[in-house]
């Protein structure tokens, strides 16, 4: 039996309906932005295996910093203990992050980093004496990840449909989605109203608000949709004006993915708690970090043991998974990897924009090493045309995930530029066929 086969025997696939899943492929090795099959193909990471591959498979400096670190300590416990690449990758983390931002929990995944995240905004509240201040303003369209809190914080969609008994409550403000405008509105004339339902959220609740949590600037599985940077900054200054604390979730826009190193950068803002993880290893293990400043980590400090934050992984922190992502924070010096990305976000725009005169695409939108084309029509995550178009693309090599309607080409920074145009020509071509 080949790989495929035996997969069929026993392995269950996430997002896979696995009675109608035509063949997996199956990968046998990957080496710069390229996956290499069983069967002897040679397909290019287009989606950077889930969005967390940046310096490309295999790359020899992380795998050296994963041997080393396997070779002196693979995990302990890391309640009651500690280890240097967990310290040092905080240390390394806090010289990076938005200022402010000076304590790193870890945890195991995106999802768990959220769920920390507004575990650790609710019990900040409950620990100060505001227990009342124990709700969540999130925005339309968001993907927080797939467990229960962070499914409860995303937008009600097909993900979350069959779990909706098990989701607690939260209020949903209106994004800066300008392409389908929630007011009817053009970016060019507006002055970003659609903040304004935010506000109001905020004047009617914030007595009973803990947190506002977003996806700065990209919201991605709700549909790739780029923000103009004025609805960041002014999300800011609302919850500063009704004393509401900030989560941002980058798990996705983290470590460089919107051309700057976290997407909160381009509104010079700084959350009051950031949540990270997919590039955080580069795309070599999972760990999840939440970050906090200061005041809210100070108000889980007290001599009665139940202000203590309750939670905790077992893989917490773990040594292999730090010791790449400090590796990884080198290489963003060594390699001048953010100017990489600048350039990639400028070939993705030459690339991209003139697809926008092709009938069936409705828009194009790029933020550093994303580019997104929306097509008119159908639209939803279970449109057929995803699944039809993520075929064509594999059929020439290349390997994309289109979100029903929405195609997006998210690829390893370290593509080339020749392969960036390649890739560029096989999604043109797909599109204008
Ligand atoms: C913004 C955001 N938050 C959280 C998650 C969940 O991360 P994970 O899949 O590692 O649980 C994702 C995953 O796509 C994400 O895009």
């Amino acid at each position: 039996m080949n790989l495929n086969q035996r997969d069929r025997a026993h392995v269950w696939h996430p997002y896979t309906q696995m009675l109608t899943q035509p063949p997996l492929l199956s990968i046998v090795r990957g080496q710069g932005v390229y996956l290499y099959t069983e069967d002897g193909r040679k397909i290019l990471d287009g989606i950077s295996s889930w969005w967390v591959n940046i310096h490309g498979h295999s790359h020899p400096k992380l795998n050296a910093a994963l041997a080393d670190q396997a070779r002196e300590l693979e995990h302990v416990i890391f309640a009651g203990c500690t280890h240097r690449p967990a310290v040092e990758l905080a240390e390394r983390l806090v010289e990076v992050m938005p200022p402010g931002l000076n304590r790193v929990f870890y945890s195991d995944n995106g999802s768990t980093a959220v769920e920390a995240a507004i575990k650790m905004a609710v019990q900040y509240w409950r620990n100060r004496g505001e227990p009342q201040r124990n709700g969540l303003i999130t925005l339309h369209h968001a993907y927080h990840g797939d467990t229960v809190g962070a499914m409860s914080a995303s937008e009600d969609s097909v993900f979350t449909r069959a779990f909706t008994p098990l989701l607690f409550p939260v209020a949903r403000a209106q994004a800066p989605y300008c392409y389908q405008c929630p007011l009817g509105l053009k970016r060019a004339t507006c002055g970003i109203d659609c903040i304004g339902d935010l506000e109001r959220r905020l004047e009617e609740n914030s007595e009973r608000t803990a947190a506002v949590l977003i996806e700065p600037m990209l919201q991605g599985a709700g549909g790739m949709i780029v923000w103009p940077s004025e609805f960041l900054g002014g999300v800011r200054r609302l919850c500063d004006r009704y004393g509401v604390l900030l989560i941002a979730d980058e798990v996705l826009t983290g470590f460089g993915r919107t051309g700057r190193m976290f997407a909160c950068e381009h509104g010079q803002v700084t959350p009051d708690i950031l949540c990270l993880s997919k590039a955080l290893t580069a795309g070599y293990l999972p760990l999840g970090v939440t970050a906090a400043t200061d005041a809210i980590y100070e108000a889980f400090l007290s001599t009665d043991r139940g202000q203590t934050f309750f939670h905790g992984h077992s893989y917490t922190a773990n040594p292999l998974a730090c010791a790449v992502a400090i590796a990884s924070l080198e290489l963003f010096r060594e390699n001048q990897v953010l100017a990489r990305v600048g350039r990639l976000e400028q070939h993705l725009r030459g690339g991209l924009e003139p697809l926008r005169s092709l009938p069936c695409v409705g828009d194009v939108r790029v933020i550093g090493g994303v580019g997104v084309v929306e097509l008119a029509g159908d639209s939803g995550y279970l449109a057929d045309i995803g699944t039809r178009l993520g075929a064509a693309f594999l059929e020439r090599d290349l390997l994309l995930r289109p979100l029903g309607n929405i195609v997006y080409f998210m690829p390893p920074y370290a593509i080339t530029d020749a392969e960036t145009e390649w890739a560029l020509a096989q999604i043109g071509d797909v599109l204008d066929s």
